[in-house]
């Protein structure tokens, strides 16, 4: 027996079970950046998932990691969620908007023409797939002092979009060496001002930008993804213990209400090389853990045996599976979806998968 598939109730949401969809990219927007029909369509296709959390979605131009990557920096990118939102809700589920800045992993070509910024100068190896293909990273720019403010507001104002748009609730995404990972570790913040140095200044830019998403949304509706032991895109600490406990101390002050903790080096590795037993976050934090990262069925009805976590999200299993829920509940045949189609392209790949009633009614 598990839980897993029983509907529950957090934060003052009822769920219909508890599996999460873990956020994807999947570069489908116009060249506006905004969503429309055929993202409400495959959200509202996976609405059986007891909480969805949207793709990374960009809160500026210059935040943005990939082309075609629907936004929130502008109010005409409302219109294109609220589809989004309304055929979710009418499916009977819930989703939340991820917020999201890519900092140094972004490039001036998907942006506003300049280069990416950074709590420190620096440039990441390698590549970025842009519009006009794969490109090196650009060396990028440390924010200045007096930029930071502007950067909350960057939040604060997509929080806000997030909410006329319809969602249920908003998650930070503060992993992954992105914007506000990058803050955190001391191998990408060398900063000497009150934003770098300590553990707590490292923090600050985290705190700041939560107290202006929870004046928008409150602490229940809030989330936060963090990637304490992984170090995907170079995420780097000396010392990642004391750093992601003083930052879940944080997130119990400010009442943040959800955790979506990827446990791994995302997509690599499920669980990296673990340089703290997670379990003490899970413990410590006073919401909802969301554990993510490579989880199959087994692994997740493990995982709620142990109470090792409260949900699980599943990621790329989604992408092929509309009926995710379904199908791990009868432990029916998973469909493997090309990853050729993971990104952009339209429906081929994105929308066109059969549920399993779908392929029942075609036999
Ligand atoms: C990630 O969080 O690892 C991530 C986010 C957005 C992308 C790709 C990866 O486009």
């Amino acid at each position: 027996m598990t839980d897993l598939f029983d509907p529950c109730e957090f934060n003052g949401f009822k769920l219909q079970n508890r599996i999460a969809l873990s956020p994807l990219t999947r570069t489908r927007s116009n060249d506006a950046g905004e969503a429309g029909p055929l993202q409400a369509l495959y959200y509202a296709q996976r609405a059986s998932a007891g909480l969805l959390i949207t793709e990374a979605t960009p809160v500026a131009p210059g935040g943005r990691g990939g082309p075609n990557i629907p936004g929130l920096w502008s109010d005409d990118q409302v219109a294109g969620w609220k589809l989004v939102t309304d055929a979710v809700h009418a499916k009977g589920g819930l989703i939340f908007s991820q917020l999201w800045h890519a900092g140094r992993l972004s490039h001036s070509s998907l942006g506003g023409g300049e280069p990416p910024v950074a709590p420190s100068a620096m440039r990441q190896p390698g590549q970025i797939f842009t519009a006009e293909g794969p490109k090196d990273y650009e060396e990028a720019r440390a924010l200045r002092t007096d930029e930071i403010p502007g950067v909350v507001e960057m939040f604060r104002a997509a929080a806000r979009r997030a909410k006329a748009a319809g969602f249920d609730g908003v998650e930070l995404h503060a992993a992954h060496s992105y914007l506000i990972d990058a803050f955190l570790r001391d191998m990408t913040n060398k900063r000497t001002d009150a934003y770098g140095g300590s553990i707590e200044n490292r923090a600050r830019l985290l705190v700041e930008v939560l107290q202006a998403i929870i004046g928008e949304w409150g602490g229940e509706r809030t989330a936060v993804r963090l990637a304490p032991i992984g170090h995907a895109y170079q995420a780097w600490d000396s010392d990642p213990e004391p750093l992601f406990t003083h930052v879940v101390e944080r997130l119990n002050d400010l009442k943040v209400g959800w955790l979506d903790m990827v446990e791994g080096d995302t997509g690599v590795s499920r669980t990296a090389e673990p340089s703290f037993d997670l379990q003490k976050l899970r413990r410590l934090f006073k919401g909802v853990v969301i554990a993510n990262n490579m989880y199959d069925r087994d692994l997740a009805i493990a995982a709620r045996a142990a109470d090792s976590a409260d949900m699980i999200a599943f990621g790329r299993p989604f992408i092929g599976n509309p009926d995710l829920v379904e199908r791990l509940r009868r432990n029916a045949p998973l469909i493997e979806a090309d990853p050729r189609a993971y990104y952009g392209g339209g429906a081929k790949g994105y929308t066109d998968f059969p549920t399993l009633e779908d392929a029942a009614a075609a036999s």
